[in-house]
């Protein structure tokens, strides 16, 4: 069997296991370690054969996020983390647009992702010909798009973002070229979000995200009347009415960074399941309230898919090597942005009264 299961939990096992398992133990129960620690075991011993890395999302599970991601973080950290990287193989934890954008990064390397399946509702929601038509529309004004989009659409975009430096990007790059106003694609909400944070105009795209589309103000006015003391954070992937009535809205890893640094009594984040489970582990003085919503794509990766990832060398990630070189371009110049003073400036959203958004 390919999938891990002949593997047992052996004495050798529960040793080389043991740090780990002190770290989870208060979130994992004694049955589940037994069956989680053998492929994990397996699958770092592996990584080491082959000398592959795996770049875990923030949204992975926490047997994949905790006992094997070799680096994990929001979209911008894992994109930094395949350019630096010295691996001769790139596992991706997470969806199709990063393993691309990790193979944008790294023509050299070998690229695999697990289940070919792990799209997303954004990158679906635009083509390379959509965006070319876009351009034509409005000559003479940038695109700034977010990273998660297929390398076709990074192609025809002049700089890439993420919701950790959506609102800089767009400000920086309308400085650059002198014009007012931006095309910020394809998520309507991020786009919404980011216009109440600057004064550049911006011209959106009608995508949105599966997970993030589905909260509203009302559930997060219920939960502030049942919790009234907890910091309520939101991914700005959220509609811009959840945004109002949060505390602060940030990246992922903006949201980790906050719930770290400020050690909040109890908090309540408002994005994909796992990412409460992942940080509750590390953050053992404050409490989590967890409401959420799963990411179906992100749920395809599995501890047993990742292993049968690295025994097959499968499902490798391969991109047109000319679309990868204009892809990589618009990918560099975000990378190559200087750090924002602020990394996320979506909590001043109350501070804005005028937004500027036409959608395409
Ligand atoms: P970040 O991790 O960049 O905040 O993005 C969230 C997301 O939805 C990725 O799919
Ligand atoms: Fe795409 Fe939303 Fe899932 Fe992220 S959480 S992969 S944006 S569908």
């Amino acid at each position: 069997m390919a999938d891990g299961s002949q593997f047992a939990f052996t004495p050798a096992v529960e040793a080389a296991t043991l740090p780990l398992w002190e770290k989870v133990k208060r979130h994992v129960t004694p049955m589940e370690w037994r069956l989680q620690a053998p492929l994990i075991a397996e699958i770092n011993r592996l990584k080491r054969e082959k000398n592959a890395v795996i770049l875990a999302h923030n949204y992975m599970t926490p047997e994949i996020f905790h006992g094997v991601g070799d680096y994990v973080g929001d979209s911008l950290g894992l994109a930094k983390e395949a350019a630096k990287s010295e691996a001769k193989i790139i596992v991706q934890a997470g969806v199709h647009f990063m393993a691309e954008t990790s193979k944008i990064l790294s023509p050299d390397k070998t690229v695999l992702i697990p289940d070919l399946r792990a799209g997303c509702s954004l990158a679906s929601s635009i083509t390379g010909a959509d965006v070319r038509l876009i351009k034509q529309r409005y000559p003479g004004l940038p695109v700034v798009t977010y990273v998660n989009t297929t390398a076709d659409v990074k192609a025809e975009t002049d700089v890439c973002c993420t919701s950790a430096n959506a609102v800089q990007v767009v400000e920086h790059v309308a400085r650059e070229w002198g014009v007012d106003r931006v095309i910020l694609i394809p998520d309507e909400f991020l786009a919404r979000n980011v216009a109440r944070q600057t004064t550049v105009g911006i011209i959106a795209w009608k995508g949105r995200c599966e997970v993030h589309e589905r909260f509203n103000a009302a559930d997060i006015l219920e939960l502030k009347e049942a919790y009234p003391d907890a910091q309520i954070l939101a991914h700005p992937e959220c509609p811009p009415e959840v945004l109002e009535v949060a505390d602060f809205a940030g990246s992922t890893a903006a949201m980790t960074n906050y719930v770290m640094t400020k050690k909040p009594k109890q908090v309540v984040l408002i994005t994909e399941c796992s990412m409460a489970d992942n940080v509750a582990i590390d953050a053992i003085e404050t409490e989590f309230v967890r409401p959420c919503n799963l990411c179906p794509h992100m749920k395809r990766i599995s501890l047993e898919n990742i292993y049968e990832a690295l025994v097959k060398n499968q499902y490798e990630v391969l991109v047109d090597p000319a679309i990868a070189e204009r892809a990589r371009l618009s990918v560099q110049r975000m990378i190559d942005l200087p750090p924002p003073l602020v990394p996320a400036r979506y909590d001043l959203i109350k501070a804005r009264h005028h937004v500027d958004v036409e959608l395409i």
